[in-house]
């Protein structure tokens, strides 16, 4: 397994990891309940994403790190603000709410990014305003899991910010939240997504890796 920077070349495999994986992400229906009705339209608005967060190394400081087999094929990507670095804001226009995108529900990405903020704002910004490592996404290939790509994506972030003396900070979903945990990162809190006028809601989790906790 060999952990590099992604390029541009790579952006069909992301988005093609990102759509097989996310879904056992319960936000990932949550905003995308139209995304098996519009599976090309739906592929298409993730590569949007993802070529947007390769491009944006540069100009906002996010990295896009990716794991690959031994033919060089990314089977597992991770998507980090190096919020330290003083670029930008970190990334968060991947998160808009399109109105154009048939697959998605504009209530509840408009609700997403609402509670994001705001959880960001309380558990994070207000803290450690831009003296953090934003651990943004984490996703495997289902065949590539459980032989240690998650961790070994986690660690190279996690090294970085030993090496900057930053901590990491991540919204973590429930599968994620195992990892996280068993690597030293701490749970701050819950917050709740839910849209106005629906019963649908999705929770996510606050977690950190504190410099001074770091599990090895
Ligand atoms: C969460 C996720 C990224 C973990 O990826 P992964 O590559 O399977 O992670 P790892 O292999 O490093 O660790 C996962 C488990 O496999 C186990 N494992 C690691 N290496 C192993 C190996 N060689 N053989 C068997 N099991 C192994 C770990 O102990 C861990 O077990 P645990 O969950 O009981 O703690 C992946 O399940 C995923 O993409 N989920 C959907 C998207 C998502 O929720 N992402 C997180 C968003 S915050």
């Amino acid at each position: 397994m060999n952990i590099r920077t992604a390029t541009l070349a790579d952006v069909p495999a992301l988005a093609n990891i990102a759509v097989t994986a996310m879904p056992d992400d319960p936000q990932w229906d949550y905003r995308f309940p139209y995304r098996l009705k519009y599976p090309e339209e739906h592929l298409a608005a993730i590569q949007n994403v993802y070529r947007s967060a390769v491009e944006d190394e540069a100009s906002a400081g996010t990295v896009v790190k990716v794991l690959c087999n031994d033919k060089d094929e990314p089977m597992a990507l991770s998507v980090w603000d190096l919020l330290y670095l003083g670029k930008a804001s970190g990334g968060m226009a991947n998160f808009a709410p399109n109105p154009n995108r048939p697959d998605a529900s504009l209530v509840r990405m408009t609700a997403f990014l609402k509670a994001f903020q705001a959880a960001h704002d309380k558990y994070f910004d207000s803290v450690y305003g831009n003296k953090q490592i934003r651990l943004r996404v984490l996703c495997v290939h289902p065949d590539f899991r459980r032989r240690g790509a998650g961790e070994a994506l986690c660690n190279w972030g996690f090294d970085l910010a030993k090496q900057e003396g930053v901590p990491v900070t991540i919204v973590a979903s429930p599968m994620g939240k195992r990892l996280y945990a068993r690597l030293g990162c701490e749970v701050l809190g819950e917050y709740e997504i839910r849209a106005d006028g629906e019963d649908e809601s999705c929770t996510e989790i606050c977690m950190i890796l504190r410099k001074e906790l770091r599990a090895k």
